[in-house]
Parts: C-alpha cells; sequence; structure tokens
C-alpha cells in the first residue's frame, strides 16, 4: 500500500524544524508586546463575504484561491481565511476594543489560498501580523515598520531585505489614478500580455507590477501615482518617511508596489529579498486601510497593518538554531527504567532531558554535542547498582559522579554555571 500522502502545497512540519519556529515565533511575540500588541486568536473558518468585497472581488486571491465551500442547512458560504486583517478588525469592533483608543493586535496562524505551489508559496501557509485599528496617524505606519526593522535585526536577517514603500493616496485619488491608468493601457492594449488585458478594466493597479518584460516595459512609462496625490496624502507619507529615515532605517520608494489586495490606501509597504526587483517572494506585506471597518459594517475606524510570512522568515533566518536541550541522557548499560527514573528526577528540577540515544558511549556523547546539549547524564551499570549517576559538562568536560538523591541539585547547579 502507498502512503497516504499531504495534499498538494500542503506539508507537515517535523521537529527539526519546529524548534526554529518556536524560536522565531518567540522573538516576534516578544517584539510585538514590546510595542504594546496584544495577541489575538481568531477563527480558521469564516463566512466567505467577509473577503470577497474586502480583499476584492477581482484580486487573484478572490478570483481563484480561496478555499469556499457551501455549509449545510443553508449556512451560506464559508471558507478557509485567505489572510487574517479583515478577521482582526471584524473581532476588534466586535469586542469594543477600538472604543478605548487605538486596539493594537498581534496574531498568527495558517492562511490558506490555493496558489500555484512552489519554493516559498504553499496552499497553508503561516502568518504572523500585527494591525492597529483606531488612528489615522502616520506615526502608527511608522511604529510599524521600526518594529519589524527591529525584528529582522534581532533575527539576524535584515542585512538580506530591502524595504519598499509607496504611497496609493486616498480612495477617491486612487479611483481618479486608476480611470487614467486603464485609459493609458487601453491605448497599449496590443502591447500588454494577456493576464494584463484581463486587468485592464478591473484591476489596473496590478498591471504595473507584472511580472511579464513587455508588460512591465509598458508600465514603467505609465502615468504615475505621483501625480494624483492630493497635498494631505503627500503629507502623511512624508512624515512616515521622515520618522522612519530619523531612526536610520533605510527604504526605497517603489511606484510599482500595489499590493495584491484592494482595502489599501495611503502608506503601502514591504520587505523583500535584496536585489529582488520583482518582488517574486515577499517576506512581509502591508499598509494603511482606512475604510475597511466601514465595510464590513463597523464604525468609521482608521486602520494599519502587516502580515509576514513565516516559512519564508524560516527559510531566511537558516542560522536561527532550535533550543539545545539542558540534558542528554546517555545509556551505557543502565537499564531503561533506572534511566526514566533520572530523567524525571532531572526534570523535576526544572530541566529540559533528551532520552538516550542509539550507540555507544562516544557515539552518543557525540549527538549530545551536536545537539548542543549543556550537560550529559551518563548511565552505566556501575552507577545503577549504587544508585548514582555521572554529569558531565560537555563545554569543559567537568564532571561529577552523584548520588540520585542529589541528582536534581548538581546538575541544575553545574547547567546554570554553564550558562553563565
Ligand atoms: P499578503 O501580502 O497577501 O498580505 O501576505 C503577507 C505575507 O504572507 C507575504 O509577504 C508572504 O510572505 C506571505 N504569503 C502570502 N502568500 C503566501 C503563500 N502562498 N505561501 C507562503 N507565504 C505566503 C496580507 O495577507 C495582508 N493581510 C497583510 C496586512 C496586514 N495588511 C494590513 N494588515
Amino acid at each position: 500500500m502507498v502512503l497516504i500522502p499531504a495534499l498538494r502545497g500542503m506539508r507537515d512540519i517535523l521537529p527539526a524544524e519546529t524548534g526554529k519556529w518556536r524560536v522565531v515565533e518567540a522573538v516576534a511575540a516578544a517584539c510585538f508586546s514590546r510595542y504594546g500588541y496584544g495577541e489575538l486568536r481568531t477563527p480558521v473558518l469564516e463566512r466567505a463575504e467577509l473577503f470577497q468585497r474586502q480583499l476584492g472581488e477581482h484580486t487573484e486571491v478572490v478570483q481563484k484561491e480561496m478555499y469556499t465551500f457551501t455549509e449545510r442547512l443553508g449556512g451560506g458560504e464559508i471558507c478557509l481565511r485567505p489572510e487574517a486583517t479583515v478577521s482582526a478588525v471584524r473581532a476588534l469592533v466586535a469586542g469594543g476594543l477600538h472604543r478605548r483608543g487605538v486596539a493594537r493586535v498581534w496574531y498568527g496562524g495558517p492562511m490558506f489560498r490555493r496558489e500555484r505551489p512552489q519554493k516559498g508559496r504553499y496552499r497553508q501557509f503561516w502568518q504572523l501580523g500585527a494591525e492597529a485599528v483606531g488612528s489615522a496617524a502616520p506615526a502608527i505606519d511608522a511604529e510599524q515598520i521600526l518594529l519589524l526593522a527591529r525584528l529582522w535585526d534581532e533575527l539576524g536577517i535584515a542585512h538580506k531585505l530591502e524595504l519598499r514603500i509607496n504611497n496609493l493616496g486616498a480612495a477617491q485619488e486612487r479611483a481618479a489614478y486608476c480611470q487614467t491608468l486603464a485609459a493609458y493601457f487601453r491605448r497599449h492594449a496590443a502591447k500588454l500580455d494577456k493576464t494584463a488585458r484581463a486587468r485592464i478594466d478591473d484591476n489596473p493597479l496590478r498591471i504595473l507590477d507584472s511580472k511579464d518584460d513587455d508588460t512591465a516595459a509598458i508600465a514603467a512609462a505609465a502615468p504615475q501615482m505621483a501625480e494624483h496625490l492630493g497635498k494631505e496624502s503627500r503629507q502623511h507619507c512624508a512624515t512616515v518617511k521622515e520618522i522612519i529615515a530619523a531612526t536610520g532605517v533605510k527604504f526605497v520608494e517603489d511606484a510599482a508596489l500595489v499590493r495584491g489586495l484592494d482595502y489599501y490606501n495611503l502608506t503601502v509597504f514591504e520587505w523583500v529579498l535584496a536585489g529582488d526587483k520583482r518582488r517574486q517572494n515577499a517576506l512581509c506585506g502591508g499598509g494603511r486601510y482606512d475604510g475597511l471597518s466601514e465595510q464590513i459594517g463597523g464604525p468609521p475606524l482608521p486602520g494599519c497593518g502587516f502580515a509576514l510570512g513565516l516559512d519564508r522568515l524560516i527559510d531566511l533566518a537558516d542560522e536561527t538554531p532550535s533550543p539545545p536541550p539542558d540534558c542528554c541522557l546517555i545509556a551505557a548499560g543502565g537499564s531503561a527504567v533506572y534511566c526514566a527514573r533520572i530523567a524525571e528526577i532531572l526534570r523535576d528540577a526544572g530541566l529540559s532531558v533528551w532520552p538516550p540515544n542509539s550507540g555507544n558511549l562516544s557515539k552518543q556523547l557525540k549527538k549530545a554535542a551536536a545537539a548542543r546539549a549543556s550537560l550529559a547524564v551518563i548511565v552505566g551499570e556501575a552507577e545503577e547498582t549504587a544508585e548514582e549517576i555521572t554529569i558531565k559538562r560537555l563545554r569543559d568536560g567537568a564532571q561529577q559522579r552523584v548520588l540520585l538523591t542529589a541528582a536534581g541539585t548538581v546538575a541544575a547547579a553545574m547547567h546554570s554555571e554553564d550558562k553563565q
């Protein structure tokens, strides 16, 4: 019989990998918290209407990629969430958080889009995101960019990334620009690729970030959004840029950065791999969405947020090691029962303990060193008979043989000396 495989574009993440995920998630959670963002959890299954209009009827996500089902017994259309911003705004309004000033939340979890799978692109992928709702101030957009810059620093990947920023203007400015753009692309329709031609009337902005060479050349000469921006919109993004520049964060202005979802206005930004001009695999994207709350039946509430792709982040943060164990048990003749007793005693003392590996003493010691364990706890026949264990600190080889009754205290002390 053939093993039943996972669905296309969906994958198992095994323990050798998940350790790294935990480290990255913990660093991010601490970072969010330092900027005043509290954790939010929203359902994975949602009403499809929550996303359809808000993300945009003509976006790829809504047209082709949502996993939508019809609920039995008149429950209507439901879907696996393709993103979490709309749910977050709904949750904040429903929970009344917006009445207490600016509501700042972060979230993490799986999202679902039926895209064509490739490296870094999955049908079930993980995002970490943050949203701040209730303020139109440019300081909020800047705060989130600074938070992300700090996160990349802490993960040691800042040098691999580049920040791109654009200004999509206020809703009316954006609508007027789309008309100008559509008229321009209509004049050049013959030179556009098929996908771009189909977008002229519904989504002309997306033609600007086309990956097709001929279309990209036409798009490069298209009228610019900057010419359609009013004074207030210009000022908003100028302030965002002023704040981030004042704190030393570098960015590139990118008129072709339009984002793939429709709810944005004013500031939009993406962090991409440095040198990746085509933004093939953006690591993180976000921006302002001042009309979103009203679109889903909430009060007028300006908002700004971002989401990063965890699958992509983990690939990038490849130097981030999984957390090492405090102790590795080395079975050198001791019985399974005795090893289990010792492991529990050490865990009672607050230490993490990996059970014995296969192989002889020296092989097991090598494996403990490779796992970057602090201590190796050696359990031989002689130790078992005497109700003792041998504790070896791997960094300097310091070794002690102690009675089982003292095992927890001595191991904890040796481990804490190792950490100093
Ligand atoms: P997004 O640009 O669609 O924005 O997704 C954000 C990030 O999720 C991307 O930059 C990418 O790293 C990751 N991502 C998206 N699709 C996939 C995929 N198929 N496989 C792997 N990773 C993927 C949003 O979702 C918005 N909700 C962001 C936001 C929050 N805007 C305002 N607030």
